[in-house]
């Protein structure tokens, strides 16, 4: 079978790397791929985003399966294109993208099914969000209702900032459609995980948990990112946290996507919130996150392909997970400057000496070739991981790897992981 890729991150080579795994897999395709992405997988010659070009495209070549990384053309409907030509692929369609695409329609889905999430509002006009704040105070969050590539939430401590929050979005039209509708919710307080769940509508089954690592700087410092670094599994996500989010998240959200007559067969990413044993959801995702995917993943031991297909055509229960019980961790090397203005096109060297590890894997974010040499070509450029006996373990090695690795003006965290071993 042949496999078609869309997307061109970190997220992606990991999944082109699991699909490689795969025994049934002839050809792998990917658009737009990156460096690392295309020394594995074959080019596509249509557009990203052109969606029914893409339906065309794996019709007459054979594809299997189609696996969609990122959350935009979920959310313009890519699942839908492919459906009319009956294609297998991998993702919810357009309807279900809104559970991602709009924080708005997701909290309401939250509410209605009785999903723990903070208490919220939801604003079009900006006298009445102003008002709100006056009368709630701070701390409070302000988020854009649309897609703003991670950028649309703001946590605001004071008053003042809470208002500034919303002039950004509602008066200088920040995020542009994004912020024509806008949430302000309670603030959370806690520690953070990702549970990434699979359902094919019929059942949902939680991969293992994982955290992010959103600030740029040691210590959870500096504006947020896509995401600095991740470890899996989490121990803050306990078994009875995970009893929890079963029992109050997923078949909840199960339940709710069926009565809804929602279309959802691929990933359900669940942000959470935890203190004191208790669980609330921040966000909803309709795809693989990203590092997560980097760190989760490579400790799969199921084959990927079967997994996905299983997902995609309803027959997920059918499927057992098992896992590699070694912990793994990436470090996500990014360009100076990053998550603002960075330059590209800095030549890279290291990776097959940081790989000389058989435990490390180097999976390319934002790369490219010119005149056959490696460059950035993006804010984050690569997610180093490493396996290791324990999570201390995988921590040395990966930063062993990382250390081998060079570009110019090349940034990083050096306290990935080290929450979990307190
Ligand atoms: P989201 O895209 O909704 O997950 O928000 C991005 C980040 O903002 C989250 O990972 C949290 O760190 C933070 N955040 C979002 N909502 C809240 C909240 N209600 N309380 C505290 N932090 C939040
Ligand atoms: N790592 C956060 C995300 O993928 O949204």
């Amino acid at each position: 079978m042949n496999v078609l890729i869309i997307g061109g991150g970190g997220r992606e080579h990991t999944i082109a790397y699991k699909v490689k795994q795969s025994i049934r897999v002839k050809k792998i395709f990917c658009t737009p791929g990156n460096a690392g992405i295309l020394k594995i997988c074959e080019p596509v010659p249509v557009p990203p985003d052109d969606y029914p070009g893409l339906a065309k495209f794996a019709s007459e070549n054979n594809v299997g399966l189609t696996i969609v990384g990122p959350e935009v053309p979920l959310c313009a409907g890519i699942v839908n294109e492919f459906h009319n030509r009956n294609l297998q692929i991998f993702g919810p369609d357009k309807k279900g993208a809104q559970l991602e695409g709009s924080k708005i329609f997701a909290k309401e889905f939250m509410k209605k099914y009785g999903i723990p999430t903070a208490d919220f509002e939801c604003f079009d006009d900006q006298k009445k969000a102003l008002a709100y704040i006056n009368k709630k105070g701070a701390p409070l969050v302000v988020k854009a209702d649309g897609l703003a590539a991670g950028k649309g939430v703001m946590v605001c401590q004071t008053v003042e900032e809470a208002k500034q929050a919303v002039k950004l979005v509602m008066e200088d039209k920040a995020f542009g459609d994004a912020g024509k509708l806008l949430l302000i919710e309670d603030m959370l307080y806690g520690e953070e995980a990702s549970i990434l769940a699979l359902t094919d509508g019929k059942s949902i089954i939680a991969l293992e948990p994982s955290q992010d690592h959103k600030a740029v700087y040691d210590y959870d410092q500096g504006p947020n990112t896509g995401g600095m670094g991740a470890y899996s599994p989490a121990p803050v996500v306990t078994s009875a946290i995970m009893e929890q989010v079963n029992r109050k998240v997923l078949q909840p959200a199960l339940e709710g996507l069926r009565k809804e007559k929602i279309d959802f067969r691929g990933v359900l990413y669940a942000g959470l919130m935890i203190k004191d044993g208790q669980i609330s959801v921040l966000e909803f995702n309709v795809r693989f996150g990203d590092p997560e995917t980097q760190a989760v993943l490579p400790r799969l031991k199921t084959d990927f392909v079967d997994l996905c297909l299983a997902t995609a055509n309803g027959k997920l229960s059918s499927i057992e997970l098992k896992w590699d019980p070694r912990p793994a961790i990436c470090v996500v090397l990014a360009s100076g400057g990053y998550p603002g203005k960075y330059h590209k096109h800095l030549p890279i060297s290291g990776i097959d000496d940081a790989e000389e590890n058989n435990d490390v894997t180097v999976f390319h974010s934002g790369t490219d070739t010119r005149h056959g040499e490696l460059v950035t070509n993006g804010g984050r450029v690569l997610g180093v991981t490493a396996l290791g006996d324990d999570l201390s373990s995988a921590i040395e090695a990966v930063y062993e790897a990382v250390e081998k690795i060079h570009f110019d003006q090349m940034h990083f965290r050096w306290d990935i992981g080290a929450k979990a071993l307190k």
